[in-house]
C-alpha cells in the first residue's frame, strides 16, 4: 500500500489527453516508464526526470535543455538502500550526513557504478546521487524500479525554476507532464559534496549549509577550488555564466553609490531586506524584510524571473552576508553577472 498523502495543494499539467483519466502520480510513473520526461518538484527547484537506466530516455534531457553533452546529471532516489541495490554505497561520512539530511537538499559525489550509464555520468567513474525532500516526488520514486535523472528543469545555462509555472513558461511546449507540488521550499539547489576524496570537499555552494554539514561531521570540510586543476575540484556544470537572467546583472557594495552611477538607466534591484528611495517599488525585489539568509534563498531564482520580464536594463543586487545560505546567494549572483 502507498503512503496516503493529501494532494490537495497539487495541480497536474498534463499536456497530451491520454493520461487524463490516470492518477497523477500513477499517470506520470507511466511516462517515465516509457521513456518519456516528467518535470518533478523537489524542495530545492523544479527538476526533469527520465529514467536513468534508459539512454535513449537521458539523451532527450540534454536535447530538451540543450545541456552539453559533458556535463553529468545528478540521479534521484528515496532511499540510500535503494541506491545500494543498484551497487551505489555511500561511505561512513556520506552516511552520517544522510542520516541527518535525507531526505534534503544535499547531493554525494561518489563512485559509480557498471548500471549507470555514461550517459548520465558524462563518462566519469563517480555519480551524483540525491534523496529529494517533497512528499509527491518520494512516493513517485518509490513506484519506480528505476532511479530517475534530474537537472534542473530550465534551458541550459538560465535560471532555475522554483514553480510548475516556471517550468510550463520555459519548457512547457517541449514536455508532457509537469507535476505540480506548489513553490520549491528551499528554492536554491542542492549543495553538492564529493567523497572521492579522503576530506569531503563541497562541489557546488547550495541549499544545506556548510557550517551544518561541518557541524555534523566535526570537521572542516574543502571547498570547490576556483584556481590551478579545477576540473576535479568544482562539479563540471559550473559554468562562469549561469543562473543568468537575459540582463546586465551588477552586485554592489554600496548600493546607494550603484544607483547614482546609474542614474538614468531603467533599474531594478535585488536587496536582502532594505528599500531603495526614488525606484519603482515594482522593481524592487525584497528577499526577506526580516533578514533570513533561507527566506531570501527561497525568493531568489523567482526575483530573478521577475527582473528578466520586467523593463528593466540594469539589474543591481546587493552582496549577501557570506555565511549558511548566504554563501550560495552570492554564487548564484556571480554567476548570473558574468557577461
Ligand atoms: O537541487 C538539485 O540538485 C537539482 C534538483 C532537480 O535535484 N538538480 C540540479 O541538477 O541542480 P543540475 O543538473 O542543474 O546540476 C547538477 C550539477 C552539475 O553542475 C553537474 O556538473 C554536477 O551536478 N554533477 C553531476 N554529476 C557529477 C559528478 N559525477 N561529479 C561532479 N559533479 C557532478
Ligand atoms: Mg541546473
Amino acid at each position: 500500500m502507498r503512503m496516503k498523502i493529501n494532494y490537495s495543494f497539487t495541480r497536474f499539467h498534463i499536456l497530451t489527453s491520454s493520461h487524463w483519466y490516470m492518477n497523477q502520480l500513477d499517470a506520470a510513473a507511466e511516462i517515465l516508464k516509457q521513456g518519456g520526461l516528467v518535470a518533478i518538484p523537489t524542495e530545492t527547484v523544479y527538476g526533469l526526470a527520465a529514467n536513468a537506466f534508459n539512454e535513449e530516455a537521458v539523451l532527450s534531457i540534454y536535447k530538451t535543455k540543450n545541456r552539453p553533452h559533458f556535463n553529468p546529471l545528478i540521479i534521484h532516489s528515496n532511499s540510500v538502500e535503494r541506491f545500494a541495490e543498484w551497487g551505489i554505497y555511500l561511505p561512513e561520512l556520506a552516511l552520517k550526513l544522510a542520516s541527518e539530511f535525507c531526505p534534503g537538499p544535499i547531493t554525494f559525489v561518489v563512485p559509480s557504478s557498471k548500471k549507470i550509464p555514461d550517459m548520465v555520468t558524462a563518462g566519469h567513474d563517480s555519480v551524483a546521487i540525491r534523496i529529494p525532500n517533497h512528499p509527491l516526488t518520494l512516493e513517485l520514486l518509490g513506484m519506480l524500479d528505476f532511479p530517475l535523472a534530474a537537472p534542473s528543469a530550465n534551458p541550459s545555462a538560465f535560471v532555475s525554476p522554483t514553480s510548475a509555472a516556471h517550468v510550463k513558461q520555459q519548457l512547457g511546449d517541449k514536455i508532457k507532464c509537469i507535476l505540480d507540488g506548489g513553490e520549491c521550499q528551499v528554492g536554491i539547489e542542492s549543495t553538492i559534496v564529493s567523497f572521492l576524496e579522503n576530506t569531503p570537499r563541497i562541489l557546488r555552494y547550495g541549499g544545506l549549509a556548510k557550517e551544518q554539514i561541518e557541524s555534523t561531521l566535526g570537521i572542516i570540510v574543502n571547498v570547490p577550488q576556483v584556481k590551478g586543476d579545477i576540473s576535479k575540484f568544482i562539479a563540471p556544470g559550473m559554468m562562469e555564466r549561469h543562473y543568468a537572467p537575459n540582463k546586465n546583472l551588477i552586485i554592489c557594495d554600496d548600493m546607494e553609490k550603484e544607483l547614482l552611477n546609474h542614474q538614468g538607466h531603467s533599474i531594478g534591484i535585488i536587496s536582502f531586506s532594505k528599500k531603495y528611495g526614488n525606484i519603482d517599488l515594482k522593481k524592487q525585489f525584497i528577499l526577506s524584510p526580516l533578514r533570513n539568509l533561507d527566506e531570501a534563498a527561497r525568493h531568489l531564482f523567482s526575483a530573478l524571473r521577475s527582473l528578466n520580464d520586467l523593463d528593466v536594463h540594469i539589474i543591481l543586487a546587493e552582496k549577501f552576508p557570506n555565511e549558511g545560505l548566504g554563501i550560495a546567494i552570492n554564487d548564484r549572483l556571480k554567476r548570473a553577472s558574468v557577461q
